[in-house]
């Protein structure tokens, strides 16, 4: 079961800070998950709220907002408190600014082993679609939304919009999608997922409920993402089950725990 840093490692440090991600790593996450959102001048961050009130000592919605703007703010400190820097006259950047989507795309090719990127589209938005071009024009920077034949891509893209994901698979048909729910769907309780889609990713709670949900998506040749697995018996619930990736915020944790599982 491979494990995705939610956010990067965001119990331990400012969620989708540079710093967040490159702990993940240290922490031997397989995978990272960000959320991306347009600003104003079309760049995506790694924002999840649709305002950066909650996560910056900024205010308003990220889409009214230049990227310039953005990298004023300190996207640190909401959760830090100045004790924990050693140098409070030298804050740390990675720990404290913006996180331009590039910026998490570098960090992922650079990383010298095999990391799967995970990256939410957050809708509504008012740029709907423009959302999905700007990322295939993003991930194709890197080479990374259509892979040379024979090559995959360690890019998947989730979102809870059907509609997000129907525009990647038309943009870039080798990019991996999987659907987010807060609940299963009605005509996808038979373990079917729309066309093209190769994961379900339920909410851990629905599989607390329905367990065999997993059997029902196995069955049907999908693979189970579960967010936000955070939880020791949560964790060893998706193994039981034979989820293949587990979203968390503690990724140390959850390796520590499989590894516990597996001797
Ligand atoms: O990984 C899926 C999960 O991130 C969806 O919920 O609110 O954390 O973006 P949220
Ligand atoms: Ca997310």
């Amino acid at each position: 079961m491979q494990v995705i840093a939610h956010r990067g490692a965001s119990e331990e440090v400012p969620e989708h800070t540079l710093a967040a991600y490159k702990q993940a790593l240290v922490e031997g996450a397989e995978g990272l998950e960000c959320d991306v959102r347009l600003t104003s001048d079309g760049v995506l961050v790694c924002v999840h709220d649709r305002k950066i009130d909650r996560t910056s000592n900024g205010h308003g919605p990220v889409s009214v907002l230049e990227l310039a703007e953005l990298r004023e703010l300190d996207f640190g400190s909401w959760k830090d408190s100045w004790a924990d820097f050693e140098d409070p006259e030298e804050p740390d950047h990675d720990r404290a600014s913006v996180l331009t989507l590039e910026r998490l795309l570098e960090l992922v090719v650079d990383s010298g082993r095999t990391v799967e990127l995970l990256i939410e589209t957050k809708h509504p938005t008012r740029y709907a679609g423009l959302v999905e071009r700007r990322l295939v024009q993003t991930l194709d920077r890197y080479g990374l939304a259509h892979p040379r034949l024979g090559s995959s891509t360690p890019i998947k893209v989730m979102s809870f919009s059907q509609l997000s994901l129907r525009r990647m698979r038309q943009l870039a048909p080798s990019v991996r999608t999987v659907l987010l729910m807060d609940r299963v769907p009605v005509r996808f309780r038979d373990g079917s997922l729309p066309t093209g889609v190769s994961a379900a990713g339920p909410r851990i709670d629905i599989l607390r409920v329905h367990p065999h949900y997993v059997d029902r998506v196995h069955a049907q040749g999908h693979q189970v993402h579960a967010w936000t697995v955070n939880q020791l018996s949560d964790i060893d619930l998706c193994a039981g089950l034979e989820v293949e990736a587990i979203i968390t915020d503690r990724p140390k944790r959850a390796l520590a725990r499989l590894a516990e599982l597996a001797s």
